[in-house]
């Protein structure tokens, strides 16, 4: 469970983040979106203790962001931008790599799994940096719960898959939801929010300037909403 009350994060005299005040429940799968500069990726960074906040409080599974900041790592999923994997390594060496910081039981045999879950068996002992944008997405995604994380944080997680690697991301996201993980992911793509997501935010200017259920698994009904709030076309 994640909650946010009165958070803002203030950067170079610019107000980033303004005033969010969220509740996000065990096992909801919930998606942000909003236009370019909205202050999503900071949002998620702050709930990934890569940045720290201006004011306002967090609780992830009851832990306090401000003073449980290690104990929250453990618990937490993060998909960035970028893949935080090692160009050298191979899917294999990476994923072993980071179970190990978790302690994860099992470590080579979880990767091996891993791996084929995202496809890519065959590429096992290839080093990352000659692999494909959607490629190294697929490992980031491995990488990102290669722990079972108790609440994922994925930022953009469909940009450069294919199809199949867009059902791949689905089914991990539903397996996991089904677990009891709470989701919270950044999102461009109207689509997929409307398909696995239970509910939906608009974050605007560093604002929540919507909040809503997906009731028809329709991406014209996101849309609307979205041009309603950001757009401002009625
Ligand atoms: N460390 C920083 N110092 C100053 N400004 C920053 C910093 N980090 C982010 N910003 C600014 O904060 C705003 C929000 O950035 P953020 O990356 O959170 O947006 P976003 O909603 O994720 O956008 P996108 O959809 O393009 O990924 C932007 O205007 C950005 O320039
Ligand atoms: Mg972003």
């Amino acid at each position: 469970m994640i909650e946010i009350k009165k958070l803002s994060k203030q950067a170079d005299n610019k107000f980033i983040l303004r005033g969010i005040d969220l509740r996000v429940n065990k096992g909801e799968t919930v998606a942000v979106l909003g236009p370019n500069g909205a202050g999503k990726s900071t949002l998620l960074k702050v709930l990934a203790t890569l940045i720290k906040p201006t004011a306002g409080h967090v609780l992830m599974n009851g832990l306090d962001l401000r003073k449980n900041h290690i104990e929250i790592k453990k618990v937490i999923g993060y998909l960035p931008h970028s893949s935080l994997l090692y160009d050298h390594y191979s899917p294999l060496e990476n994923l072993v790599f980071f179970g190990n910081i978790y302690g994860v039981n099992n470590v080579e045999q979880r990767a091996v799994n891993l791996v084929k879950e995202v496809g890519l068996s065959f590429f096992l002992n290839e080093p990352v940096k000659n692999f494909s944008r959607g490629m190294i997405q697929r490992i980031a995604i491995a990488r990102a719960i290669i722990h079972e994380p108790e609440v994922l944080l994925l930022d953009e997680p469909h940009t450069g898959l294919d199809q199949g690697a867009i059902s791949i991301l689905n089914n991990v996201i539903l397996s996991m939801k089904e677990k009891g993980t709470t989701t919270l992911m950044v999102t461009h793509d109207f689509k997929q929010a409307a398909e696995i997501c239970d509910r939906i935010i608009i974050v605007k200017n560093g604002k929540i300037v919507d909040d809503f259920r997906i009731e028809t698994r329709n991406q014209g009904f996101v849309s609307e909403k979205y041009e309603l709030q950001v757009e401002g076309v009625s």
